[in-house]
């Protein structure tokens, strides 16, 4: 089967800004809707995480490419690339237009042939809408305030035991976001046909109850 045009896979792309909560959202919408479900986040992190196990600098160009193609992500250490480092070297290596490439035949595959032939995917990320999955059937871009996201992530890394502020997690966020958004390879911004989810005031069912709208609307 091939990708793009012939795709028969329906994909709903999640995309958003850090701890924005798209991918407790993302999640769910994969059960809810039987999809596969595909946290993109963590292949950049793995990367990023690869290079500084490795000694590395993940803003080294060479050191990340060869981790981007040495990626197996069968075999991504879950717990060591949800730490704040690995959140910083992912967005280091994310704005490299080569391991974006790198990386970037995986995430399609994953989209258009889902890996347990589920009817559909959902893949989250910073540019899923505008990049990886253009086509996508429906496109959701959540959003929240960075406070509320500070606080969301802080509360989060303070009950794995993690020794930082609230403060401190709102520096780290609004760097990232600027990186993220300012980066020539694959911005992260909504796509044109997105549907903007802001989450600040939801609680994590409000949101998902909207969410559920957007999506139905859209597949008709
Ligand atoms: O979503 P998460 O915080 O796990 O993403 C980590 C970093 O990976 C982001 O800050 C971003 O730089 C990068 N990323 C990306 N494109 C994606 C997903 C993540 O550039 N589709």
């Amino acid at each position: 089967m091939s990708k793009g045009v012939h795709n028969r896979s329906i994909v709903i792309a999640v995309d958003g800004p850090a701890a924005s909560g798209k991918g407790t959202l993302a999640r769910r919408l994969a059960t809810h809707y039987g999809f596969a479900y595909l946290d993109t986040g963590s292949l950049y992190r793995a990367v990023g995480q690869a290079v500084r196990a490795g000694g590395g600098d993940p803003a080294d160009k060479e050191a990340a490419l060869a981790a981007a193609k040495a990626l197996d992500v069968s075999r991504i250490d879950e717990q060591a690339i949800r730490t704040a480092e690995a959140g910083e070297a992912a967005s280091l290596v994310a704005v490299m237009p080569e391991v974006r490439a790198a990386i970037l035949h995986f995430q399609r595959d994953f989209a258009s042939r889902p890996p347990q032939g589920e009817p559909g995917a959902v893949l989250d990320g910073r540019d899923i809408g505008t990049v990886v999955c253009p086509g996508a059937q429906a496109k959701l871009f959540v959003t929240a305030r960075p406070e509320i996201r500070a606080r969301r992530r802080w509360l989060e890394l303070k009950n794995s035991g993690a020794d930082v502020t609230e403060a401190q997690v709102l520096d780290d966020i609004v760097e990232r976001d600027r990186r993220d958004a300012e980066r020539a390879a694959s911005p992260m911004k909504p796509a044109e046909d997105a549907h903007l989810l802001d989450t600040s005031d939801l609680s994590i069912e409000a949101a998902f109850g909207a969410a559920v709208a957007i999506i139905d609307k859209a597949l008709g």
